[in-house]
């Protein structure tokens, strides 16, 4: 089975295109390097013993996409290439419409041209919106009180991919719902490493344990939670990865859709103090007023993934932490 990953020299493509290669599939990947290194290409090898082949080809590039598909004949289509920055996405909405909508549709014109028919979507919790529910599930409505463009590409790319498959029945399509991806793989060679503005609380963390941030600011300690600081379900990126093998496994014709989280929801004092317990050193850290859009408290109802993929989550916020400490000290 050969695979392509769009995105995948990014920060959960390249996670799994580890666990692929350790299972001895041929992975090829596609990127345009917008927020990832070539070097990661490296990392890749020294893990696995094999360094995948590489496309640097930007999705909205049709005719070097259609290259690659003409010459790669895959099975697959892993597509995690988008652009993710929530703030950025209010102040430059076309930008995100354009490379993330738009360059679904050239990847899904591409495949439809070259007879590949399987596709995993990376998209994510963020498309059920507000739905004063803590515990979301796959079969809840979507699309209602998104409050950012990155959000709504992800909403409608999962429309569109509802709609190919009405009008291609051959297509099998997974669509899977990500909650809050942490950690770094445990050799320390691969992690999170955005050359955007960090807007996550993992990527902010390190940024202050480095001293490129003087402190965390804590959004808001008035919610309905553990300790009045906002909660979320932190799945490590390893653990991720593992969840589109599970999912590759059961690709079916139609359109399928999977929370990939823990089932677990932690604060945000509980980040801090975990990673404060795993690094040894105290995370300075600000209470400030809430930010705009920001839920109480969100997370998977993971039943369906158990139950249909079989997929369970192995490692822990502990992990995570430690992982992410080993990152940085391995970080050029
Ligand atoms: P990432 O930025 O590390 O990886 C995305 C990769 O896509 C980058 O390497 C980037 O260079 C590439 N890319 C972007 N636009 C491209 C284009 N037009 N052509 C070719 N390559 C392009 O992000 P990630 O955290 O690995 O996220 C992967 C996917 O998962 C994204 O679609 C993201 O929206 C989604 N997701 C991420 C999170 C998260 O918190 N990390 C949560 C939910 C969903
Ligand atoms: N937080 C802080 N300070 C910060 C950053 C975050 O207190 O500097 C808090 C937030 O208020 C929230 C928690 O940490 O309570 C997690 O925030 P993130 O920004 O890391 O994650 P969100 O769940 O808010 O949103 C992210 C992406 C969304 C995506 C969602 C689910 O930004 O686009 O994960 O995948 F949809």
């Amino acid at each position: 089975m050969k695979i392509l990953l769009t995105g995948g020299t990014g920060y959960i493509g390249s996670h799994t295109a580890v666990e692929l290669i350790n299972l001895g599939y041929e992975v090829e990947l596609l990127d345009n390097l917008f927020n990832s290194k070539i070097t990661v290409l490296d990392k890749i090898e020294e893990i696995t013993g094999v360094k995948p082949v590489f496309h640097k080809v930007d999705l909205l590039d049709r005719a070097g996409l259609d290259k690659v598909m003409a010459e790669g004949h895959y099975d697959l289509v892993i597509h995690f290439a988008g652009m993710k920055a929530v703030g950025e996405s209010v102040e430059k909405p076309l930008k995100y419409y354009e490379n993330n909508i738009g360059g679904t549709i050239n990847l899904l014109n591409s495949m439809k041209k070259y007879d590949v028919s399987k596709i995993i979507f990376s998209s994510s919790a963020t498309v059920y919106g507000d739905q004063g529910v803590e515990e979301v599930k796959e079969d809840m409505q979507t699309g209602i009180g998104i409050t950012n463009p990155y959000g709504r590409t992800k909403f409608m790319i999962e429309e569109i991919l509802k709609d190919v498959s009405v009008a291609n029945p051959e297509f099998q399509i997974v669509i899977l719902r990500y909650f809050n991806p942490v950690g770094a793989h445990e050799s320390g060679l691969l992690g999170e490493d955005p050359n955007d503005i960090p807007n996550n609380l993992m990527p902010i963390i390190m940024k202050v344990s480095t001293g490129e941030l003087d402190k965390l600011k804590v959004y808001g300690d008035d919610y309905d939670t553990v300790d009045g600081t906002g909660m979320r379900d932190y799945i490590h990126v390893v653990d991720l990865a593992r969840g589109h093998v599970a999912a590759m496994m059961k690709m079916e014709e139609g359109v399928s859709i999977y929370n990939l989280g823990t089932g677990e929801a932690t604060s945000v004092l509980q980040m801090v103090a975990a990673f404060e317990k795993a690094s040894g050193k105290k995370l300075p850290y600000e209470i400030v007023g809430r930010r705009a859009g920001d839920l109480g408290k969100i997370y998977a109802n993971v039943e369906k993934a158990w139950r249909e993929l079989d997929f369970k989550t192995e490692l822990t916020i502990e992990d995570a932490m430690n992982d992410t400490i080993n990152y940085l000290e391995h970080v050029e």
